[in-house]
């Protein structure tokens, strides 16, 4: 078993490139697949939850290379996957996952998918109920709400959904399966998430309509060409520099290249309304691209602050780390209406506090997110990652602050969303 062991540090400096987008690297692989041509993609995240997408459409007959960060679909085009033989297999992604059932379920074969341990615990009834009004014929534990699932070939008819959740991951599924279906699916979100599906299918010239909170898509769609995609680096990523850099006295970071999309970077707002130092140097974006940036963070003397409603989704996979940063703020930080941290790769409502608390912090679980007492001293520990990358990352941010060394144990999964993280995090140690 991997662990990390992380000693306090006195100040932290450099110059940090920020790996690929997780969420823009799975739907790169997806409709690169489903394309006619070649599909290059710049800056792919090297990461096992990608590198499972690319199987999976490598067992489906797609001819993907890849070179590190550098990947070369051969696509043959909307209708051609084949049926895999044996188990499609998404590791530990659940963004693969529930994605890709909206694919597949628009295929004309069968296919299976699985996950390792942690991601057949996770739920998926919420992308197979909205398929399963589509058409979409998928049985498996649990009333198919968890993996290994079967899907049978159906036709898909176009459906409006109303999403119960802010999902990114729902809507997603959702329009995939509606480039196969027949008629118009609309997905209307509570709050808007996350909307790399939407500019991918803008770059790739794939018709639908946005209006508000309504996305709409008209199936089946006519085949479309490859294109080069450049991946910015994951805004979720650099999180733990932006949060590290501000909480340590006499420190400065600059993370280079970062994803600055507005409906990712919540933790931005939240960590601004609370005093921390950031600016942004945006880059010049071509058309179709994502809008990226510098991000340079100072230390900085935190104030508490009320997180809730419409930034939640927006900052959905940051709050581990924020709590970390509301541990060193001054006042008591609030999260509410963030119960969707429960059924991420792993209870981060609870594990989030009963880790800090054992560093010292004052945290309170609630069913929606914590009361956090700042500032409080952090004491180095034993601490499990509770098999969760991004926790075992926010306690690493933590343990540079703390009294005495921390070991965080079953660090492996740090690899799911962040190759190398453990170099950088060391890099810039001063
Ligand atoms: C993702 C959406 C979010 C996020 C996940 C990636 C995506 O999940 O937590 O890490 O790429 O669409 P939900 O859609 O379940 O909120």
């Amino acid at each position: 078993m991997k662990k990390l062991v992380v000693f306090p540090a006195r100040s932290l400096q450099g110059i940090v490139e920020i790996p690929g987008d997780k969420s823009i690297s799975h739907r790169s692989v997806m409709l690169g697949s489903l394309a006619t041509g070649k599909t290059n993609l710049n800056h792919f995240l090297n990461s096992a939850d990608c590198r499972s997408t690319i199987k999976i459409f490598k067992k489906m007959g797609v001819k993907i290379s890849q070179k590190g960060n550098q990947v070369t679909i051969r696509g043959t085009g909307l209708n051609s996957l084949k049926p895999p033989i044996g188990m499609l297999d998404a590791g530990n992604s659940g963004t693969t996952a529930r994605i890709i059932l909206g694919l597949l379920s628009g295929q004309p074969f069968t296919s299976r998918l699985t996950g390792d341990k942690y991601l057949r615990r996770r739920p998926m009834k919420r992308v197979v109920a909205p398929l399963t009004q589509m058409g979409a014929r998928i049985s498996g534990p649990d009333h198919g709400n968890l993996l290994p699932l079967k899907l049978e070939p159906r036709g898909l008819i176009g459906i409006s959904y109303r999403l119960p959740v802010a999902s990114a991951q729902v809507k997603s599924a959702l329009l995939l399966a509606g480039l196969f279906a027949d008629g118009k699916t609309t997905v209307l979100e509570p709050t808007p998430t996350r909307d790399h599906t939407e500019r991918m299918f803008s770059s790739f010239s794939i018709p639908f309509e946005k209006s508000g909170n309504k996305i709409s898509i008209q199936g089946p769609i006519a085949p479309f060409r490859g294109r080069t995609i450049k991946v910015p680096g994951d805004i979720s990523s650099a999180a733990f520099f932006i949060v590290a850099g501000l909480i340590m006295p006499n420190s400065k970071l600059v993370l280079k290249n970062v994803g600055i999309n507005p409906t990712r970077t919540g933790l931005l707002d939240a960590l601004k309304k609370m005093g921390a130092k950031i600016t942004l140097s945006p880059k010049k974006a071509r058309k179709g691209e994502e809008p990226v940036a510098d991000i340079t963070v100072n230390s900085s003397e935190l104030r508490a602050v009320q997180v809730g409603g419409d930034i939640v989704p927006r900052m959905i996979d940051e709050f581990p780390v924020f709590a970390v940063a509301a541990t060193q703020a001054k006042g008591t930080t609030i999260v509410r209406g963030a119960g969707e941290m429960k059924v991420k790769e792993s209870d981060r409502i609870l594990m989030m506090a009963s880790t800090l608390k054992k560093m010292g912090a004052d945290i309170t679980p609630t069913a929606d997110g914590w009361f956090i007492k700042g500032p409080t001293p952090l004491k180095g520990c034993r601490l499990s990652s509770c098999g969760d990358h991004r926790i075992a990352m926010s306690l690493a941010v933590a343990a540079l602050i703390a009294k005495g060394p921390t070991t965080i144990l079953d660090t492996e999964n740090i690899d799911t969303s962040f190759p190398g993280f453990e170099k950088k995090f060391k890099s810039i140690r001063k």
